[in-house]
Formats: structure tokens, sequence, C-alpha cells
């Protein structure tokens, strides 16, 4: 019974790491706005610019146009899930986390 209470709250509280992962701009912020802002190197992107399914595929088709091997897999991963969480045909779609 212990055990059941006690795996219980872990997930509960994993759950809750990865949601706020997936609604925490800081790493898109820093590893894609560091050259995708106003005035920055190239344009600026928001998860509303693409459906869900479009990012999955977007970095593992290795679409990107420029090198960003720098960004650890693990890093991009939450990032993904981060533009997927906001993505055009999500709930909440965010077309503002970087300025146009
Ligand atoms: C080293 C600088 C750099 C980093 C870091 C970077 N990008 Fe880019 N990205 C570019 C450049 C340059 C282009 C092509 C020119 C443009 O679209 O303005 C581009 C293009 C894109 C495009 C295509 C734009 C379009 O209109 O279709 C997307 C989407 C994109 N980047 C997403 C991302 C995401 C998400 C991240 C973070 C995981 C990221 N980029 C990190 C420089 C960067």
């Amino acid at each position: 019974m212990k055990k059941t209470v006690f795996s219980m709250v872990l997930s509960i509280s994993l759950l809750g790491a990865s949601m706020a992962t997936a609604s925490d701009p800081a790493l898109f912020l820093a590893k894609c706005g560091v050259c995708h802002s106003k005035g920055g190197q190239a344009a600026s992107i928001n998860p509303a610019d693409k459906a869900g399914a479009v990012w999955k595929k977007y970095f593992e088709r290795g679409r990107h146009p420029v090198d960003i091997s720098s960004i650890s897999a693990a890093d991009l991963e939450k990032i993904v899930e981060f533009l997927v969480a906001g993505a055009a045909d999500s709930e909440k779609p965010a077309a503002a986390v970087i300025p146009k």
C-alpha cells in the first residue's frame, strides 16, 4: 500500500515536471532565440508557425537550414515538446513567444 502511494506521488510529480517543461519557454528562448529574434540573424519563429506533427519531423529529418548541433539532443527534445504544446493545431497556439 505504501509502495502504491509512493509510486502514485512519484508519477504525479514526474508528470508535473514534464508539463512544466512543455510550457516553459526558457530553453526555446535561450537556444533558438539566440538567432531567431527581432533584429537577430534569423527571422522570429514561434510554436504556432507549424502544426505539431510538422515540428516533430522538422529536426528528425534535418530540415533546419543551418547547423544547430551545438544544441544537445536532450535539450532539442524538450524544445520540440514545447513547440508541439503551442503548435498551430494545439489547444493553445503560441504565436508571440518571440515577438515579430
Ligand atoms: C545559429 C543560429 C540559429 C539557431 C541556434 C537556430 N536557428 Fe533556426 N534558422 C537559422 C537561420 C539562419 C535560418 C534561415 C533564415 C531564416 O529563416 O531567417 C533558420 C531557419 C529556421 C526555420 C525555418 C523558417 C521558415 O520560415 O520556415 C525554423 C522553423 C527554425 N529555424 C527553427 C529553429 C528552432 C526551433 C531552433 C531552436 C531549436 C532554431 N531554429 C535555432 C538560424 C538558427
